[in-house]
């Protein structure tokens, strides 16, 4: 059975700081913070989404907002079926012929079961009526259009908020992966201890998020060397606003990102010559939301020595890519065993 055929399908990239739905003929149709607002008084979800994630920092008493994905993995299982809901809304009216659609939902390589379980149950209680889990790096290059149908070897690294896969490529099949927990909320959280530590102030991770991104984008983007963050002084426990140097920000990110590259290095240093050959000839394919980030892909490039490429809108990448996915026999076919999937582009 060919599921792009019966349009009961539903991609959901269900991550750890977007949620984004694909569905056939309507293409990417949501794309918002995967996130939940709780009031705990009465026991219910008060805002998802974009409007839970402005509450961010600004909660008021008995409301919290609770991130439904902590890194790469299940957090909250009741935010997870929240967003699973949502995500069910958008696909197609099947429910009312009584045909529950397929959901193809992305996962980091290395998942534990019992993430994918929880994820599976998630979706079946809210009405779906198979789930299909695809690693996020074949998704993310079936989106990307590379290394699926090419005879060299390649190497894609997904940097998303909460974890970095990486996956060799070879004969458009996926031959290795590996996942590691630096993403944004990483260096979200270096960032933080960073500005505590040299500027006794304490700042909510979206204004981390908000300094990181900043230093992140091309030098000519913003053309500044010191950026502003609100926060609450630690000694004096009042709002401040302090600047902070471009320069602080890379030097707080540095060590995660060494770590990522010594990954990507025993990556390379592990394949077969012929295929690290392959690589290093036509380098890195960088996907996810971190690969924004103009700086980040520079210091990659720059350490690894490989030439390192980010397509157009790299964060929607793994969505298009299950949308691309569903259309295919093998994978509908094979269910969760695509690890080794037939090249598809
Ligand atoms: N322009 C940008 N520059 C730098 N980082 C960015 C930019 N835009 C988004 N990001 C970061 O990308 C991350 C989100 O990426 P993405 O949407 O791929 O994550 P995700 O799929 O939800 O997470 P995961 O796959 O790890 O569970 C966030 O940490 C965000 O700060
Ligand atoms: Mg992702």
């Amino acid at each position: 059975m060919v599921l792009g055929f019966t349009n009961r399908v539903l991609a959901v990239d269900l991550g750890t700081s977007r949620v984004r739905v694909w569905r056939p003929r309507g293409g990417i149709v949501l794309d918002e913070p995967s996130v939940v607002a709780v009031d705990l008084r009465q026991g219910r979800a008060c805002a998802v989404g974009a409007a839970a994630k402005h509450m961010s920092g600004r909660t008021p008493t008995g409301v919290t907002v609770v991130r439904a994905v902590q890194d790469g993995r299940v957090g909250d299982f009741e935010a997870v079926r929240i967003l699973a809901r949502r995500a069910l809304e958008c696909g197609p009216r099947t429910l009312l012929d009584g045909m529950r659609p397929t959901v193809l939902a992305s996962v980091p390589v290395d998942c534990p079961g019992v993430h994918e379980r929880a994820l599976e149950q998630a979706f079946l209680q809210v009405g779906a009526g198979r789930v299909i889990m695809v690693p996020a790096p074949l998704a993310a290059a079936a989106g990307s259009r590379v290394l699926l149908g090419q005879d060299a070897g390649g190497l894609l690294v997904d940097l998303g908020a909460g974890t970095a896969d990486l996956a060799v490529f070879a004969y458009g099949r996926m031959v290795a992966a590996r996942s590691l927990p630096v993403g944004g909320d990483a260096l979200d959280r270096a960032v933080v201890a960073r500005i505590r530590r040299d500027h006794r102030m304490e700042i909510e991770p979206v204004a981390a998020e908000r300094l990181r991104v900043a230093a992140e984008a091309p030098a000519d983007v913003h053309g500044r060397t010191v950026l502003e963050v609100r926060g609450r002084h630690i000694g004096r426990n009042a709002p401040v606003v302090a600047r902070v140097g471009v320069a602080e920000i890379h030097d707080a990110l540095a060590p995660l990102l060494a770590g990522l590259v010594d990954a990507i290095a025993d990556t390379l240093a592990r394949c077969p010559a012929e295929l690290g050959a392959d690589i290093l000839d036509c380098g890195l394919a960088l996907t996810g939301g971190l690969a924004h980030g103009a700086w980040t892909r520079a210091r990659l490039q720059d350490a690894l020595g490989v030439p390192v490429a980010a397509p157009e809108d790299p964060d929607v990448r793994t969505i298009l890519g299950l949308g691309a996915l569903s259309a295919s026999p093998q994978i509908t076919a094979r269910g969760a065993d695509v690890w080794s999937a037939a090249p598809v582009c």
